[in-house]
């Protein structure tokens, strides 16, 4: 099968959502879509625009890390302009768009590490990214970075080997990333035009958490915290229980699950 080559107007051709993806930018190299999207942001950019990349030089993940990003992967952000109380459901619009988009276009299962990583197999296939800017209680834009591992081969990558795939490693096949793209801005829209019904879009985002109900260990701000996950607010928090009975809850970090348990 021929892998159809991402472009903007590839990517437009066909689209039928109303705002997300109307205007798509794309770059056959960049140090990071994040910064393209940043700066498109803050010259105005309509809401829905996207910013598409060939290859990332310096893509960055969550918590200061580095995102792989080579030729054949999608990494694209997305400009909103949306109202402070939608800020929380963002995450789960995201992950949620990506679970959507990957069952359409390849049939795979995908679920959601809290808070947004997407896994298949209990391995990483895609990062997301949120970059805010509130000023006041005006949010002037929200930049939605994501990254899907498609031709990846984590076993050629250090560090990343047995933690993360690619939809080509797990499907056996190739999978064409505009198909993709397309499919996930239109699943994107969708959910995005629920608000401000958050209710739905979280108990959907809950629902396909692989987290709940498993003891895991959550790195966050330089602690290491134990428990059990059981359960996540509406605010996209997540609940741990300790061994103590005593509750915390975790804005934001890393969850390890514990598999032995
Ligand atoms: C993570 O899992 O830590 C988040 C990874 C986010 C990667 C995407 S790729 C598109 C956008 N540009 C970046 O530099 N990062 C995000």
């Amino acid at each position: 099968m021929m892998t159809q080559d991402l472009s903007a107007s590839s990517i437009t051709a066909g689209l039928a959502t109303r705002v997300i993806g109307r205007r798509v930018l794309y770059y056959p190299s960049v140090t990071s879509t994040m910064d393209i999207a940043r700066r498109e942001a803050r010259r105005g950019a309509a809401e829905g625009t996207v910013v598409v990349a060939g290859e990332q030089t310096t893509g960055r993940g969550r918590l200061q890390r580095t995102w792989y990003s080579p030729q054949g992967n999608i990494a694209l952000s997305i400009v909103l302009r949306p109202d402070l109380a939608s800020l929380p459901c963002l995450v789960m619009i995201a992950s949620l768009a990506v679970v959507r988009g990957i069952g359409a276009v390849t049939g795979l299962e995908a679920l959601i590490k809290w808070p947004n990583d997407v896994l298949i197999d209990g391995r990483k296939v895609c990062g997301i990214l949120i970059e805010n800017e509130v000023v006041g209680n005006r949010v002037s834009f929200a930049i939605i970075g994501i990254g899907i591992n498609v031709t990846l081969r984590p076993s050629d990558i250090a560090g990343i080997a047995d933690t993360a795939t690619s939809l080509e490693q797990e499907l056996g096949t190739a999978v064409m990333p505009v198909a993709l793209v397309r499919s996930l801005l239109t699943e994107f829209e969708r959910l995005y035009f629920v608000l401000p019904d958050n209710e739905s879009i979280y108990s959907a985002w809950r629902d396909r958490l692989v987290t709940l109900g498993k003891r895991v260990a959550v790195h966050s701000g330089g602690d290491v915290l134990d428990g059990v996950a059981e359960s996540v607010d509406r605010t996209g928090a997540l609940l741990l229980r300790h061994d103590d009975g005593n509750v915390t809850k975790v804005i934001a970090g890393d969850v390890t699950l514990r598999h032995n348990d």
